[in-house]
């Protein structure tokens, strides 16, 4: 089947299955051997998933813990294969989708701009002329001549998120990575975020925060235990989650002007 140039994603009865391995003694593993049983599970965490996402739009990933929601970035990413179904891109994809990943942890921070750098396929020359704008945005300081093992979550994800957002890309993923960052940093990732947006690449976001969803995104899907369970408009889908406070719960408070502090 062929798709029409404006389309980005296309997600098409996508099946992943993993290995759940049980932590057992010798002698539970020689009995279950003995008397036939099994000693991992499979278990699937992605069930027939569909969708089609068009250049430009900007998709909120929800849904509970061990919904899906990383797998299925790590699918379009191209970090895992589906074991059923296709998933087809357009373009240069970058973004963060988990702290750390692409990193030597023994290397210095400044080393590892250029090697996650190259991972998501910038070239040396390209690196180097945004080299001063990646730190400024990372804000490490000093530390960006220390190893990156020793770092902290999020001065991890605060190096990670200003490589990625420098990489000319068709489509940006950003899984929940942004939650370890500071007030601060949250809200110029936000920014940063929208500015994507504003220049028609192709946004996924997975987030728990109606709040930042609804200002970031035109779309929602909601994963349930590994299948679409919702597919539209943002606030039916912030309903349909009912993660917006109801008659029963005390009121949450809304931060709403602060771009930041709602994620
Ligand atoms: N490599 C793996 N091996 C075995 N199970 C895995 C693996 N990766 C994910 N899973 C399982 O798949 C399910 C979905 O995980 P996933 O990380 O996609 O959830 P999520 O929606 O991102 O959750 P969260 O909101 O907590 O980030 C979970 O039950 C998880 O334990
Ligand atoms: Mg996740």
């Amino acid at each position: 089947m062929s798709y029409p140039d404006s389309t980005s994603i296309v997600v098409e009865g996508v099946t992943k299955y993993f290995t759940m391995r049980y932590q057992r003694t010798l002698k539970q593993m020689t009995v279950a051997a003995v008397k036939g049983r099994e000693i991992s599970d499979t278990f699937k965490a992605l069930d027939d998933v569909s969708f089609t996402v068009e250049q430009g739009e900007s998709i909120g990933l929800m849904g509970l813990n061990g919904s899906g929601k990383s797998t299925l970035l790590k699918l379009v990413n191209g970090i895992m294969r589906p074991d059923g179904g296709q998933v087809l891109t357009r373009g240069r994809i970058a973004g963060l989708i988990a702290t750390g990943a692409g990193f030597h942890p023994q290397m210095t921070g400044r080393d590892n701009v250029f090697l996650n750098a190259a991972v998501l396929g910038m070239t040396e020359a390209e690196t180097r002329r945004k080299f001063d704008e990646i730190v400024e945005f990372a804000d490490i300081g000093r530390f960006l001549e220390t190893p990156v093992g020793n770092y902290s979550s999020g001065m991890f994800a605060r190096l990670g998120f200003a490589v990625a957002v420098h990489v000319d890309s068709d489509i940006f993923l950003a899984d929940e990575v942004l939650a370890v960052g500071d007030k601060p940093f949250k809200k110029k990732c936000l920014e940063r975020m929208q500015q994507i947006r504003a220049e028609g690449r192709t946004l996924f976001y997975v987030s728990h925060a109606a709040g930042s969803v609804r200002k970031m995104c035109d779309r929602v899907i909601v994963l349930e235990k590994g299948r679409v369970g919702y597919d539209g408009e943002v606030n039916a889908g912030i309903k349909y989650l009912k993660y917006d406070p109801d008659e029963d719960s005390p009121p949450e408070v809304d931060d709403d002007e602060d771009l930041g502090a709602d994620i």
